[in-house]
C-alpha cells in the first residue's frame, strides 16, 4: 500500500501511532487540510519511512509513559531526515525525552477541556493565535508533563498544568504540543494542524476527491488491464461506490451481483436496481435468493448462527453467479482505511468477539481471485465525498448502514416470512416521519425491531393480541459507541400512531434508550 501510495502522493504526512484513541481523527484532520496521510504503528515505522517519503511526520499520543522502563520510541531517523515533525501529546514527551528534555509526572493531571496562555509567537500558531493570547480551550488528557525542554526549543504555550504546552525549534522544524490539535474540543485545532501541513511542511493542500477520483481510475485501469471485475452491490453506501469508480474505470468489463437475501428493507431491492442498472447502464445480475435464506432461516434463534447462515448462503449463491457469467478475474470490495490501518495494542490478550459482524469475510478466499480495493485508502466520510464527487444521489450517498444479515437480526427469535414483512412495513413507516421530520442525517442509525413478545391492545371494540415494534435511532461516529437519538415526545408519538393504525401485526410501539456500551447497536 505504501509504495503505491507515495508514487501517488507526492506531497503526505506519515503519521506515527502510539497507541491513542483518536490517533485516526489526526489522519482525518490532515486529510481535511487537503493532504493526504497514512497511520503507521511506531514499530513498523522506520520501514514505512523510506517507502512512505513523507513531507511531514506527526507522532501521536499514547497510553505509554517515557518514563516506562520499555517504553515506544520514535525512530531516530525521524529526527535526522530533515523534514518537519510535530509531536503531540505522548509524541511531545517522546520528543523531549529523546531529544535531551525531560519529562516527569506531574502533580496535578489534565484530563478534557483546558485553557493555555501563548507566550511567543511561532509559523504553528500563525493566524491562529498570537503572543498574549489567554484562556484558548484545547483538550488535554496527560498524567506525564514536560519539565526540561531540549536545546534549541523554546515554550510558545503554557497551561496551568504543563508550562510547555507548546515548544519549538524552528531551526530544525520541530514542533510538539501537549493539547490534543485533532479533536474538536480544541477549537482552533484543524488550523493547527492546518499551518503544519500546509505553513511548516510546505504542502500546497491539493488532494481533493476528484484528485482523487482521477488517480483511482487511472490505478484501476492499471491493475485491471483487460481482465473481468466481479463486485458485489448491497445497497449500503461503500458497494455502490466502488461499482460506480470501476464502472467508470473500465466500462463493461464489470460485472455487479445484486443478492436479495429476503432480509433487506421494503423497496432495497428496486431502488438497487433501477439506479444501477437503469440509470447507470451497469450489467447488473439481480439474484433473488429470498426463498432459498428464508427456507433456511426457518427455526433459528441464535443470532450468531442466522450470521453464519446468511453469510454462507450469500457467498455460495455469489459464486454460482460469478461463474454464470463466465468467471471473473478480480473480485472488488468497499474495504475502507480503518480495516486496513494495523492498530497499536498496550493490552496484549485476545478481544472478545461480542458480534460476527464481517458476514461475508470469507468470500475472498474461497473464490481464489484478486482484490481490487478502491476505496482502501478511505474513511467513510470521504467515501462519501467519493460518491458525491461521482454523482451518486444523496439517496445512497447519505445512506444510514445497514448490516449484512439485514432484518434477520432485527427479529428476535426465529424469522419467518410473515414478521419480515410486518417489520419492513413498520420501518418505512418509521424512516418515512424520519425523513419528513428532517432528522435523517443527523441520525447515524434508525430501524425498527419485532419484537418477539404479543401484547393485548384495544383497537376499535376489538381486542388485540399482537407483537410489539421496538424503535431504535442513534448517533454515532463509527458505529464504535452510539448514543441514542432524544427524539421529541411528539414525534415518537405521531410514529407510533401510524405504525399500530397501518400495520396489522403490531399493537405496540416502545422506544429503546440505551446507549452504546452498555448496549449494542443492532439488538441482536
Ligand atoms: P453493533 O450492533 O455491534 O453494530 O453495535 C455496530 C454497527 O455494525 C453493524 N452490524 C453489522 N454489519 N454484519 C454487518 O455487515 C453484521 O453482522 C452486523 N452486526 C452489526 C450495525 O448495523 C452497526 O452499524
Amino acid at each position: 500500500m505504501s509504495d503505491k501510495t507515495s508514487a501517488k502522493n507526492s506531497e503526505n504526512i506519515l503519521i506515527i501511532d502510539f497507541g491513542s484513541q483518536v490517533t485516526q481523527l489526526i489522519a482525518r484532520r490532515v486529510r481535511e487540510s487537503g493532504v493526504y496521510s497514512e497511520v503507521v504503528p511506531f514499530n513498523k515505522a522506520e520501514e514505512m519511512m523510506k517507502a512512505f517519503d513523507p513531507s511531514g511526520i506527526i507522532l501521536s499520543g499514547g497510553p505509554a509513559s517515557v518514563m516506562g522502563a520499555d517504553t515506544p520510541k520514535a525512530p531516530e531517523a525521524v529526527f535526522s531526515m530533515g523534514v518537519p515533525v510535530l509531536g503531540i501529546c505522548y509524541g511531545e514527551q517522546t520528543m523531549v525525552a529523546q531529544l535531551g528534555g525531560k519529562v516527569e509526572n506531574a502533580d496535578h493531571r489534565e484530563f478534557g477541556r483546558a485553557h493555555i496562555e501563548i507566550i511567543d509567537d511561532c509559523p504553528l500558531f500563525e493566524g491562529v493565535w498570537k503572543k498574549g493570547d489567554k484562556g484558548e480551550q484545547v483538550w488535554m488528557s496527560h498524567g506525564d508533563t514536560v519539565f526540561a525542554i531540549p536545546d534549541g526549543f523554546r515554550a510558545v504555550a503554557t497551561s496551568d498544568n504543563a508550562p510547555y504546552a507548546a515548544i519549538v525549534d524552528e531551526a530544525r522544524r520541530f514542533y510538539a504540543v501537549q493539547f490534543h490539535p485533532e479533536v474538536v474540543h480544541t477549537l482552533r485545532g484543524a488550523e493547527l494542524l492546518g499551518n503544519f501541513t500546509h505553513k511548516i511542511c510546505g504542502c500546497s493542500g491539493d488532494w481533493t476527491m476528484a484528485a482523487f477520483r482521477e488517480t483511482e481510475i487511472a490505478k484501476v485501469r492499471e491493475q485491471v488491464g483487460t481482465g473481468r471485475v466481479i463486485c458485489g452491490l448491497s445497497g449500503g453506501v461503500d458497494s455502490s461506490v466502488v461499482a460506480v469508480l470501476l464502472h467508470e474505470a473500465i466500462g463493461d468489463q464489470l460485472t455487479c451481483v445484486f443478492v436479495d437475501t429476503g432480509v433487506m428493507r421494503a423497496g432495497e431491492a428496486e431502488e438497487v436496481v433501477t439506479l444501477f442498472q437503469d440509470h447507470y447502464n451497469i450489467s447488473l445480475v439481480h439474484v433473488d435468493a429470498a426463498d432459498l435464506f428464508l427456507d433456511k432461516l426457518e427455526g433459528v434463534s441464535d443470532p450468531e448462527t442466522k450470521r453464519k447462515i446468511i453469510g454462507a448462503t450469500f457467498i455460495d449463491v455469489f459464486e454460482a453467479e460469478a461463474k454464470k457469467v463466465g468467471g471473473a478475474d478480480f473480485l472488488a470490495q468497499g474495504t475502507l482505511y480503518p480495516d486496513v490501518i494495523e492498530s497499536v495494542s498496550f493490552s496484549g490478550g485476545p478481544s472478545v468477539t461480542i458480534k460476527s459482524h464481517h458476514n461475508v469475510g470469507g468470500l475472498p478466499d474461497r473464490m481464489n481471485m484478486d482484490l481490487v480495493e478502491p476505496l482502501r485508502e478511505l474513511f467513510k466520510d470521504e467515501v462519501r465525498a467519493l460518491g458525491r464527487e461521482l454523482g451518486l444521489p444523496e439517496s445512497f450517498v447519505g445512506r444510514h448502514p445497514f448490516p449484512g444479515p439485514g432484518l434477520a437480526i432485527r427479529i428476535p427469535g426465529a424469522v419467518t416470512r410473515e414478521k419480515v414483512d410486518i417489520l419492513q412495513k413498520a420501518d418505512l413507516i418509521y424512516l418515512d416521519e424520519i425523513r419528513k421530520a428532517g432528522l435523517y442525517d443527523e441520525i447515524w442509525q434508525a430501524f425498527a425491531v419485532l419484537l418477539p413478545v404479543q401484547t393485548v391492545g384495544v383497537m376499535g371494540d376489538e381486542r388485540t393480541y399482537e407483537f410489539v415494534c421496538a424503535l431504535r435511532a442513534v448517533t454515532s461516529t463509527d458505529g464504535m459507541t452510539a448514543d441514542y437519538y432524544p427524539y421529541e415526545h411528539e414525534f415518537l408519538g405521531r410514529v407510533a400512531t401510524r405504525i399500530i393504525n397501518s400495520v396489522r401485526g403490531i399493537n405496540r410501539v416502545v422506544y429503546d434508550i440505551t446507549s452504546k456500551p452498555p448496549g449494542t447497536i443492532e439488538w441482536e
